[in-house]
């Protein structure tokens, strides 16, 4: 090898050497995210409150209601995008027959959306909203590596340590199905109650196993190395259990926020109240619902005199269609075989 060829050789390694370590800081700080204990620092999501009802509250200075029964704080993560109003009124419907409920709803944005306040305050269910976005750095492109609906949840749990000492904490996704018995079983939760949540995973369920009244191990498809495998609808928490760890929190962790916080709570699984009738009834459904784009309304007119008009604009402001006069799905109506251009 005569000494031009060894420079190029030094240099050719050295180049790879450099990338290497470029790649290796880049990697460094995606993982980072979620084996770091950043992911666990309770300070740093931002909130905004969107809409607040005046709680009514009792000699002590805890909200309640109109009995003496506990409140269950019923908090629902939710995001901008087409499916979302739809999701929030069937689980609207369904919360209005519940006594005792405080719905808190914390929407993954940074903005207040006066839409979805509006949507909200219709059901009548005692209401907090808020805005609470994700931080930049948990976005991904793929859904199953976001950390769904925690700055949502944390939100909520800063809310509750702040406004009550006493009632029920569970966590209700937007897209769930609850069955009306949910709230009867959990209402009385002392620590920490947990249930069946039907499907999920490979199985079909989620649940804990019980044996003479005793939580004795959990029937999850991923149990991973999680030591409470359950799904985030799986089980409620006491607000006097939630406040004694000041410090609890969930954690930007894709598929371990339950277990983590459930942890960080200090539970033992001895402590675990089995309801459903000993976990035998599923009272809870992981439903999903199909997710289409929007729709990219390509329109002749920006009046078209009908009732279009106002029907569309509600479309607009429910992220549910854009409007275009370029470009998107030729829009028309029809009146026998006449089409009429909108
Ligand atoms: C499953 C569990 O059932 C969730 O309780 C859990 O949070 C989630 O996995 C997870 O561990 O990541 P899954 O149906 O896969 O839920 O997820 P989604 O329903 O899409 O999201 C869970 C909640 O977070 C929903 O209420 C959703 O509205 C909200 N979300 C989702 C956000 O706030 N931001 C997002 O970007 C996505
Ligand atoms: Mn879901």
């Amino acid at each position: 090898m005569n000494s031009l060829q060894t420079l190029k050789y030094v240099f050719f390694s050295m180049t790879c050497l450099a990338a290497i370590a470029v790649i290796a800081v880049l990697m460094s700080e995606k993982i980072d995210n979620t084996k770091g204990t950043e992911h666990l620092s309770i300070f740093t999501d931002e909130v905004t409150t969107c809409y607040e009802d005046q709680p009514i509250r009792d000699d002590k200075g805890n909200i309640s209601g109109n009995t003496n029964i506990p409140i269950i704080y019923f908090v629902t993560p939710t995001y901008p995008r087409r499916e979302q109003i739809p999701e929030l009124t069937r689980l609207g419907q369904t919360l209005m027959h519940v006594k005792d409920l405080h719905w808190i709803v914390a929407d993954d944005n940074r903005e207040c959306n006066p839409s979805l306040v509006k949507l909200l305050r219709k059901f009548g269910i005692p209401l907090t909203v808020m805005a609470s976005p994700m931080a930049k750095r948990f976005w991904s492109d793929e859904k199953m590596k976001i950390p769904r609906g925690v700055a949502n949840r944390r939100a909520a749990l800063a809310w509750i340590r702040n406004n009550v000492k006493s009632g029920v904490l569970y966590f209700g996704d937007d897209d769930n199905t609850f069955d009306l018995e949910l709230f009867d079983q959990i209402r009385y939760t002392k620590k920490v109650s947990m249930l069946p949540v039907g499907l999920i995973g490979d199985f079909g369920v989620s649940s804990p196993v019980v044996k003479k009244g005793k939580v004795i191990g959990f029937f999850d498809s991923w149990s991973a190395d999680r030591e409470f495998p359950i799904d985030m609808a799986g089980f409620a928490v006491s607000v006097e259990f939630l406040n004694k760890s000041p410090e609890a929190t969930m954690p930007y962790k894709v598929g371990y926020e339950e277990d983590m916080f459930l942890k960080s709570l200090g539970l033992h699984v001895e402590d675990i109240e089995p309801v459903a009738e000993n976990c035998t009834k599923i009272l809870v459904w992981h439903t999903q619902t199909i997710q289409k784009p929007v729709a990219n309304l390509r329109l002749k007119y920006e009046q078209s005199g009908t009732s279009l008009d106002k029907l569309l604009n509600e479309l607009y402001t429910y992220g549910i269609a854009s409007r275009n006069y370029e470009k998107g799905v030729k829009t028309y109506y029809t009146s026998g075989r006449i089409r009429t251009g909108v």
